[in-house]
């Protein structure tokens, strides 16, 4: 039987290429015939791109999030589109918990401070704030938010989360339809929401502004879902405590004011980037493209 023809978008690790190539004619340019696409990273997949693959039938995601493709247009084109939800929510709510530890604790500077010898030299490091049992607001409870929001009820937080509808959620966690209420009161504001044109800037600068001197605010979502500029403005003058970010509006190439400050733990985008879940991850994309070519329902459809 000839292998189905697809086109791979993003950088792949071996064992990701080896299981692609084992399967389909891999492509990397568009060409006619082609059937699937196996897209990884940000690249936007608008209708334009789409019509430019009249063959077209799925494109399957490596990510939970596809803020990237716009899955209005391939519906409207019949294409099936999949992602890779579940398998990395561990990943992400744990690094969404070690960046505000991290961050509170200035792990970061504390390990600077004793590499350079100052410890011996100057002392004991300033002492800091106490994580365990401060107010936790989560926006979005999904499946990632819930994750997070578990972890931090173990620490001893009061959880709040900003959702459209109240969720099913153990008793005592607070429901916020207005999120600059929610920001008001608590400590911490963990982002995990989805990315997308509903999403944008709903971290607004009157939420930062809520927040206040001594909050945090923490983002392992999309940097869309945040109003940069004011984040900027608020931590450079001190009316944001501090932030934790995993994602940024133009990363990889982040707006220099962060680099100056002090007050902002930065990460590159690597919530889901560990061995194990980044494998299954191209399991779960590679599963749904064989699914969809045996003409078996898919494992993790979008629409
Ligand atoms: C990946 C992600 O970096 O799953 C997501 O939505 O943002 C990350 O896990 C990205 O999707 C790589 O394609």
């Amino acid at each position: 039987m000839t292998k189905p023809d697809i086109l791979v978008i993003g950088s792949y690790p071996e064992w990701d290429t080896e299981g692609l190539q084992a399967d389909y004619t891999v492509h990397d340019e568009p060409a006619p015939g082609i059937r699937a696409v196996a897209m990884k990273g940000h690249r936007r997949l608008n209708g334009t791109f789409m019509d430019s693959l009249p063959d077209l039938e799925l494109i399957a995601n490596f990510g939970v999030g596809y803020d990237a493709i716009d899955v209005a247009a391939a519906t409207e084109r019949g294409i099936k589109v999949t992602n890779t939800p579940d398998v990395l929510t561990d990943d992400v709510a744990d690094l969404a918990v070690g960046m505000l530890i991290a961050a509170t604790r200035q792990m970061p500077q504390a390990d600077a401070y004793v590499r350079a010898g100052r410890w011996a030299a100057e002392g004991e490091y300033p002492l800091l704030r106490k994580v365990s049992g401060k107010r936790a607001g989560i926006v979005g409870l999904g499946r990632i938010g819930r994750a997070i929001a578990d972890r931090l009820a173990a620490f001893h937080m009061p959880i709040a989360y900003y959702s459209r509808a109240p969720k099913d959620t153990p008793e005592g966690w607070q429901h916020h339809a207005d999120l600059a209420k929610l920001a008001a009161e608590v400590d911490y504001l963990i982002v995990a929401l989805a990315g997308g044109p509903e999403t944008a800037g709903l971290v607004s600068r009157e939420v930062i502004a809520a927040l206040g001197p001594d909050a945090m605010l923490v983002n392992i979502s999309r940097g869309t879902t945040v109003d940069e500029g004011a984040l900027l403005d608020a931590l450079e003058s001190g009316a944001l405590g501090s932030a934790a970010l995993d994602v940024f509006a133009s990363e990889p190439d982040l707006d220099p004011r962060f680099l100056k400050l002090e007050n902002v733990l930065l990460q590159p985008h690597q919530a889901s980037a560990t061995v194990e879940t980044r494998q299954a991850m191209g399991q779960l994309q590679r599963d749904n493209m064989a699914a969809f070519f045996a003409g078996k329902p898919l494992l993790t459809p979008v629409n």
